[in-house]
């Protein structure tokens, strides 16, 4: 970054949006300065590996995998639970790997993904007005008035999460759990009932049998096997929090969130000049900026700018969450704008945001088909305009939820009710998942064909 003069609490002077209102003013500052006491979660050469590798996706030399909750509770950090969560992102990332040929690049919406931005201040309970539920790191999502009010330790109650979230993960892989041998890393008995279920055996089969091949050659390198690197993000939406986890690299003089190895902006906290903006500006991580269907051309060069003035390749991803059916009408002329303009940008999909319908009753849900269409149709929009699309981004969980539509078990709107148990936005479940992985390695390759 060329400007010195940033400082991690720049951003306070700008007006920040989705900021929660803490009644004890006291106690947030006793909480910040708790975290800014505590160790960093991840280290400056890790955040710098994955501006690399990112940047290599963006010159086709690998593929980005960004998936999790859309809201991680703090209940959710259990050996079983973050076990799985790894397991589905592997699983689908060797699925990928197979269709793309490169390596895949592995990011958790996790370890740090408990705030949310919301469209409206309060919903109604019961007939009851009540503030929103805004993410774990925030309140709780007990329906009361109490419960939903900002309580400023659990600032310091998501660091430890994080903190014992990314330990565990870190344990695993350490341990061996992300091997490709492990027959438990191929148990897909969920996704028997696919119709593709034939098609999926036959790449399964061949990807055990490459692994086995190179083995018995001693061609394939154990440590590469045994050892997958698993990278953490989430949305950098709590100001304080996220300046509290800044940290100055001693040897480069340049400023690192150390709390995750890529965080993002949302897409009601893209303001340019807004405080989100601000913050970001200033740290050396690779970022992620959502780009919704309302973003115009000329916005998109502005953040660009700012956000990455000295044209740092793997710097900023630019995930898109436009609907599937605006892909055709916006994508073009964000592509073409960038590029006209010489910037460097890593284009990545989250097929999810752009896509949610609310049922009668109120329950949020989005349709398999149609997430599957805006990644067919972004992919084909990047390849006509001469570019690629470099990966995607997903709200998904390993457990065998009943929250989107359609699928590989053909699940209807009255399916629903029957374990719907996301806090916030519908996620697709474990069989959904990875039909998702095969049917977008299946896109990889015809493109490649
Ligand atoms: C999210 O990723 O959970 C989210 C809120 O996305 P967006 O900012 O794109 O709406
Ligand atoms: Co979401």
């Amino acid at each position: 970054m060329t400007d010195k003069t940033w400082e991690p609490c720049g951003w306070s002077h700008r007006p920040a949006a989705q900021q929660p209102q803490y009644p004890d003013a006291a106690a947030y500052e006793a909480a910040l300065c708790t975290l800014k006491a505590c160790p960093p979660l991840v280290a400056f050469g890790e955040v710098d590996n994955l501006r690399a590798r990112l940047a290599g996706a963006g010159r086709g030399e690998g593929f980005i995998l960004q998936g999790g909750n859309c809201a991680e509770r703090f209940m959710d950090c259990r050996a079983d639970n973050i076990a799985n969560k790894l397991k589905i992102l592997l699983q689908m990332s060797v699925i990928l790997t197979y269709g793309v040929r490169r390596p895949v690049v592995r990011i958790g919406r996790f370890a740090g993904q408990y705030a949310k931005p919301r469209s409206s201040e309060t919903e109604m309970v019961d007939g009851r007005a009540l503030p929103v539920y805004r993410g774990d790191a925030v309140n709780s999502v007990e329906p009361s008035s109490e419960a939903r009010a900002p309580d400023p330790q659990r600032l310091v109650s998501a660091y430890f999460y994080a903190a014992a979230t990314l330990n565990h993960i870190r344990a695993l892989i350490d341990g061996g759990f992300a091997d490709l041998r492990h027959p438990y890393t191929w148990n897909l008995s969920s996704m028997e009932h696919s119709r593709n279920w034939g098609e999926y055996k036959t790449v399964l089969d061949r990807i055990l049998d490459a692994i086995n091949f190179m083995e018995s050659f001693g061609g394939a390198r154990s440590d590469v096997l045994g050892r997958v690197d698993f990278f953490t993000s989430h949305e950098g939406l709590l100001l304080g929090y996220e300046e509290a986890l800044t940290r100055k690299d001693p040897d480069s003089g340049r400023w690192y969130n150390l709390g995750a190895h890529m965080l993002w902006i949302g897409a009601r906290t893209r303001q340019v000049d807004g405080a989100h903006v601000e913050y970001f500006r200033g740290i050396a991580n690779p970022i992620g900026l959502k780009v919704d269907a309302g973003t115009r051309p000329e916005d998109l060069l502005a953040l660009l700018a700012v956000l990455n003035p000295d044209n740092e390749e793997g710097r900023l991803t630019l995930i898109t969450r436009l609907g599937a059916g605006r892909v055709e009408e916006r994508l073009p002329r964000l592509i073409q704008a960038v590029r006209d303009a010489g910037r460097k940008a890593v284009w990545s999909c989250d097929p999810m945001h752009g896509n949610t319908v609310t049922l009668e009753g109120g329950r949020k849900t989005r349709d398999f088909s149609v997430v599957l269409d805006e990644l067919q149709r972004t992919f084909e929009v990047h390849e006509q305009q001469g570019g690629r699309l470099a990966g995607v981004h997903f709200e998904l969980t390993a457990d065998d939820v009943t929250e989107c539509i359609g699928g590989p078990g053909d699940l209807t709107s009255g399916d629903l009710s029957r374990r719907y148990e996301t806090y916030c936005d519908p996620r697709l479940n474990c069989s959904q998942s990875l039909e998702m992985a095969f049917l977008i390695a299946r896109l990889l390759q015809s493109q490649q064909s």
